[in-house]
C-alpha cells in the first residue's frame, strides 16, 4: 500500500488531535517511516565520553542500519556501517570496545579503524591484483556531527547542519543535560525490547497525565529507595488516602506533587517535530533529585529566561528523549511495527562526589530500564495500547490528543515557541503531526516550513 499526501494528512488531525490507530501496526507505514524519517533524520550515536581513545568504538543503530562510530588516531570521529563490503557480513559483532582494526568473519577482508579496506586474503593470487581496494572500504555515514559531546549521524547528506537541524527547541534540550557539568556515560548502556510500536513510547515521554493512575504504586512510600535526598524531594510520599482507585477521584489534589494535574505545565514545540513537554521549574510538580546546578550563573545565561522556565522532558525527533529527574537519554529504536527496542544511557558529572554519583545510577536503574518501577509499568500500557489496534474494529477508533485543543495559545520569545497550561496533550498531538509531515516525503526547506508553530493549537 502506498500513500499520498492527502492520505497521509487524514492520519493526523491536528485541529481535531486525533490520530488513526492504523500508523501503530501497519507495515507499509513502517517501511515508509524507516525511508522518510530514519533514512533522512539526524539520529543520536553516542557520547563522545563513550569513545575517548583512538580505536574506541560504539556500535549505534540509524533506523535499521547498524553504524559504527569510530574515535580516530586524530582524534576526529567517523562513522561507517557495519556491513562488510565484498558480501554484507557484519565486521563488528561487539556493541563497544576498541580496536586495532576490523576483520570480517567470512572471506578475511580487514578494515582500518578509518574504515579503509586494507587486507584481501588472495588478492594477488583469486584477484590477481584485479580489486581496487580504495573502491571497497567501508560506506561511511553521510553526515556525522557533534554538539556539546552529542554525537548525531544522519543518511541524508543535504540533511541541514545538526545545529540547525536542533534549533532551539532541539539544543535547549540537549543543553538540560550538557550544562549540568562536565558529563560522561556511565559505562553499560541498558538495552531492552517493549512490545510496542516506537511511536507509544515517544508519545508517552510528554504525557503528565498518566503518573497518577500508572505509577500509583511506584510512588508509594517504601517502593523507590528512601533516602535523605528523596525524603527533602518534594514528592516522595503520595498520600492515597481517601482516593477512589476505581474511579481516581481524590488523585486531582494539589499536594500530589509529579503525580497531580493541576501544576503549572509549560510544552515547547520546535521545528521538525522536537518538542518539550512538562511542569515549569516553579512547579510543585517539577522534580529533579540534583537540581544545583540550574543555580549557576552561566548556566541561566546559557538557558536564557525561557530555558530556565523549562522543567519538562525533551525530545530530539524522532527518538531521542532526554530525562530531567536524573541526566538520561533515551532512544526508542523501531525494529518492526509492533517491538521498539529502548536504550538508556546513563550521565553524571565528572567531578561529581562518589556517593551522589552511586545515587545517580541507583535511582537511574531502579526507574527506568528493565528493573525500574516506572518503565514496567509504563510499558505494559503500551504494549496493550498496541495489541488492540491489531483489531479491525478496534483499529478504527481514534488515538485521542484532544486535551486542550483549540486552547493552546502559542508565545514565541528567545527563539522558542511555547504554551502555558495545565496538564496538556500539545506536545503528543505536535510529534504526530510533524510525523506526517516527515512522512509526506517533503523537500527540507518544506519540512521546516511546515514543522515551524503557527500561533495556537
Ligand atoms: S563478506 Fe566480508 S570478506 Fe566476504
Ligand atoms: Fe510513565
Amino acid at each position: 500500500m502506498s500513500f499520498d499526501t492527502r492520505q497521509i494528512d487524514d492520519l493526523v488531525s491536528l485541529e481535531r488531535g486525533e490520530v488513526d490507530r492504523r500508523i501503530y501496526t501497519d507495515p507499509a507505514i513502517f517501511e515508509l517511516e524507516m525511508e522518510r524519517i530514519f533514512a533522512r533524520s539526524w539520529l543520536f550515536l553516542c557520547h563522545e565520553s563513550q569513545i575517548a581513545e583512538p580505536g574506541d568504538f560504539f556500535q549505534a543503530v540509524m533506523g535499521r542500519d547498524n553504524v559504527l562510530v569510530v574515535r580516530q588516531k586524530d582524534g576526529s570521529i567517523k562513522a561507517m556501517l557495519n556491513t562488510c563490503a565484498h558480501r554484507g557480513n557484519a565486521v563488528c559483532r561487539a556493541e563497544e570496545g576498541n580496536a586495532k582494526s576490523f576483520l570480517c568473519t567470512y572471506h578475511g577482508w580487514s578494515y582500518g579503524i578509518d574504515g579503509r579496506l586494507n587486507g584481501v586474503p588472495g588478492h594477488n593470487t583469486f584477484y590477481k591484483g584485479n580489486l581496487d581496494k580504495s573502491r571497497h572500504g567501508l560506506a561511511p555515514v553521510a553526515q556525522v556531527a557533534n554538539y556539546r559531546g552529542f554525537i548525531f549521524g544522519t543518511h541524508d547528506a543535504a540533511a541541514p547542519p545538526l545545529e540547525e537541524f536542533l534549533g532551539a527547541t532541539g539544543r535547549l534540550g540537549l543543553d538540560t543535560i550538557a550544562l549540568r557539568g562536565d558529563m560522561e556515560v556511565v559505562p553499560g548502556i541498558q538495552k531492552f525490547v517493549i512490545e510496542c510500536n516506537w511511536k507509544i513510547a515517544v508519545d508517552n515521554l510528554f504525557d503528565w497525565y498518566h503518573p497518577q493512575i500508572t505509577h500509583a504504586s511506584a510512588f508509594q512510600p517504601s517502593v523507590l529507595p528512601s533516602t535523605n535526598r528523596l525524603e527533602n524531594a518534594p514528592v516522595e510520599k503520595i498520600d492515597l488516602s481517601g482516593v477512589n482507585m476505581q474511579s481516581g477521584a481524590g488523585l486531582d489534589l494539589p499536594g500530589n506533587g509529579i503525580i497531580g494535574t493541576k501544576f503549572d505545565q509549560v510544552v515547547v514545540l520546535g521545528e521538525y517535530g522536537h518538542a518539550i513537554g512538562g511542569p515549569t521549574t516553579s512547579s510543585t510538580g517539577y522534580f529533579e533529585f540534583d537540581p544545583s546546578w540550574r543555580e549557576n550563573p552561566r548556566t541561566k545565561t546559557a538557558l536564557g529566561p525561557v530555558g530556565c522556565k523549562v522543567g519538562g522532558h525533551p525530545n530530539i525527533f524522532p527518538t531521542t528523549w532526554a530525562t530531567v529527574t536524573q541526566p538520561q537519554i533515551s532512544l526508542r529504536i523501531p525494529r518492526d511495527p509492533t517491538h521498539t527496542e529502548i536504550w538508556w544511557f546513563t550521565f553524571v558529572d565528572r567531578n561529581m562526589p562518589r556517593e551522589m554519583r552511586d545515587f545517580m545510577v541507583t535511582m537511574a536503574c531502579r526507574i527506568f530500564g528493565p528493573a525500574g518501577v516506572l518503565e514496567q509499568d509504563d510499558g505494559e500500557n503500551w504494549a496493550q495500547a498496541t495489541a488492540q489496534t491489531r483489531g479491525i474494529a478496534s483499529r478504527r477508533i481514534k488515538h485521542l490528543l484532544n486535551m486542550g485543543i483549540g486552547r493552546g495559545k502559542i508565545i514565541k520569545e528567545g527563539g522558542l515557541a511555547r504554551i502555558e497550561s495545565l496538564t496538556s496533550e500539545y506536545g503528543q498531538l505536535w510529534t504526530y503531526y510533524s510525523w506526517a509531515q516527515w512522512m509526506k516525503g517533503l523537500s527540507w526547506e518544506e519540512l521546516k516550513q511546515a514543522t515551524t508553530p503557527g500561533d495556537c493549537i
